[in-house]
Order: structure tokens, then sequence, then C-alpha cells
């Protein structure tokens, strides 16, 4: 008897540990950024609501396909891409990205689970982004920014319309040219400002050239000028000179023709009185030679 009631006994422990087990196994909470399909492991049963958030009972033996209810990053810090000159563009562009619930069993079906289905968003991204990237020129992408931006957005929502995933907000956050590139554009800009500055300063050059040439030419005047003015002063003092000198001989020409006239001399009679003169005021003695007699034949009365 006693050990029939310790067998019930046992026996309604055991029921009740395997109650609790199967409560314990049957039910799982959801995190409040979370939402979920219920897949049965032993029946292999895909159920069709999507839970959110909570605890929630199921089968024994039931999982959660656990994947994000709020927005998610997807993020490219070095993403390369061609643009339409065929240049390579670097860019860091990031995005934010939400699941479509409704749709959320399909999704299990074709990509099994969020890693998964996040890899096909990110490829999927980065085609989008390589799309919009091929539609701009190297110099829309400095220009155009903002319809760049715009771009990426329309191709990133017409792929992942198709994935049941919303996009919420896009950040281009750099754009970067190659470095050969970036060199030749600011070699580029740097020569027109050396250009500007070379034009800014012609008429400086030009001003200060007509300035020298002015100058050149006062002073070309300046010195013929003085020139002229050193060759009329030179031309006055030689003619005053020679006029001085004729001047000198006129009045010897005349004094000597007085003395002659005065004197009642002939030009022989002259000449000798002007040799008698000439050796009495030496004051060294003079050794002229004249002849005596030829001397007195010069005066006309001895
Ligand atoms: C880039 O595209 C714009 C507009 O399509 C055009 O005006 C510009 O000349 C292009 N630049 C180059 C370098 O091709
Ligand atoms: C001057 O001399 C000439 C001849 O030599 C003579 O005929 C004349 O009379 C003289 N006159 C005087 C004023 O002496």
């Amino acid at each position: 008897m006693k050990a029939g009631v310790a067998i019930c006994l046992g026996i309604a422990a055991f029921l009740l540990i395997g109650v609790i087990v199967l409560i314990v196994v049957s039910l799982k909470t959801l995190q409040s950024d979370e939402m979920a399909v219920m897949y049965n492991t032993i029946s292999r049963e895909l159920y069709q609501d999507v839970k959110q958030e909570g605890l929630h009972n199921g089968p024994p033996g039931f999982e959660f396909i656990t994947f994000p209810s709020v927005y998610r990053t997807i993020q490219y810090p070095y993403l390369s891409c061609l643009n339409k000159d065929g240049v390579i563009i670097t860019l860091d562009i990031a995005f934010q990205y939400q699941i479509q619930a409704r749709d959320l069993r399909n999704i299990v079906l074709q990509f099994r689970d969020h890693d998964n289905f996040e890899k096909v968003l990110t490829s999927t991204g980065e085609s989008a982004i390589h799309e919009a990237c091929s539609k701009y020129n190297t110099t829309e992408f400095q220009a155009a920014r903002q319809d760049f931006q715009a771009s990426v957005r329309e191709a990133l929502s017409a792929r992942y319309q198709y994935l049941s995933t919303n996009i919420d907000d896009l950040q281009v956050n750099n754009i970067a040219r190659p470095a050969a590139y970036e060199q030749a554009v600011r070699s580029k800009e740097a020569a027109r400002e050396n250009i500007q500055v070379a034009e800014s300063e012609r008429p400086r050059l030009v001003t200060q050239a007509e300035t020298v040439l002015k100058e050149a030419e006062t002073s070309a005047i300046i010195t013929t000028n003085r020139a002229e003015s050193d060759a009329r002063i030179a031309l006055n003092r030689a003619e005053a000179e020679a006029k001085a000198i004729y001047n000198q001989y006129e009045t010897e020409a005349q004094t000597y023709l007085q003395i002659m006239q005065e004197q009642n001399l002939s030009t022989a009679g002259f000449l000798a009185y002007m040799g008698v003169r000439t050796i009495g005021l030496a004051k060294n003695p003079v050794y002229a030679g004249v002849d005596a007699p030829a001397k007195t034949s010069y005066i006309a009365n001895p």
C-alpha cells in the first residue's frame, strides 16, 4: 500500500517536472527591437504570423527566427567605384534600412536568417551605388553632390523594394577622387591663379615700362639740349676769341700804320725800326744774323 502511494507520488512528480519542462521549452521572449517568425524544429513547419516583442508560447521545441524590427545601418567606409569618366572614386556611404514585417516569412523562406539577408542587402546596396556612381562625371561629383546622393537613394530604393526593405536615411560622408587627379586639379587651379596674378600685374608692368621709356626719352632730350647748349657756348667763345685776336691785330696794324705815317717811314724803314726795338727790348744779348750795312739801308733818313 505504501509502495503504491510512493509510486503514484513518483509518477506525479515526474509528470509535474515534465509539464514544467514542456512549459519552459514552449515559452520564448522577444526583445523590443526584435521580430520573428516561429519555426517548429520537430515538425519543420514555418508559421505564418510575425511575432513582435514580448513573451510567446508555441509548440514544444519551437524556435524563433529573429530579425531586427528597428532601423539598422549598413556602412561602406571605403567603397571604390568607377564614374562616368572612368575615374576611380572612393566613397564613404551609410544608410539605414528597415525590413517590412508583413513580408518576413517570405524573406525567411528565401534567405533563411538575418545574417544571410544582410549580406544580400549589402551586396545589392553596393551594386546600386555602383550604378549611381557611373552616371556622374568627375566635375559633377563635386558640383552636384546632392543630385548624386538622390541618385544613390533612388537606385537603392528601387532594388530594396524587391527585398521588402525600406530605406530611411542616406549619408554620403565623403567623396574622394584619386590622389593623382586631386594633384592635377590643384596644379590646374594654381596655374589659373598664376595667370590671374600675371594678368592683374600686366597693367602695372606696362606702366612701369612706359615710365622707364618716358624717363629715357626725357633724359635723351636733356642730354641733346645740354650738348646743343655746350656747342653754342663753345662756338660763341671761339667766335669771341677770334674777334678779340682779330681786334688785337687790327689795333696793332693801326698803330704801326700810324707810326709809319707819323714817322714818314717806308715799309723797309719800318721793318728796320721794329728790328731795333725788338733787340733793344730784349734783356739778353740778341745775336741777330742781320748785316750792319743792310741795317743802314733800312733807314730812310739816317
Ligand atoms: C560633366 O557633365 C556635365 C553635364 O552633363 C557637363 O556639362 C560637363 O562638361 C561634364 N564634364 C566633363 C569633364 O566631362
Ligand atoms: C717824306 O719822304 C719823301 C721821300 O722819301 C719826301 O719826298 C717827302 O717830302 C717827305 N715828307 C715829309 C713831310 O718830310
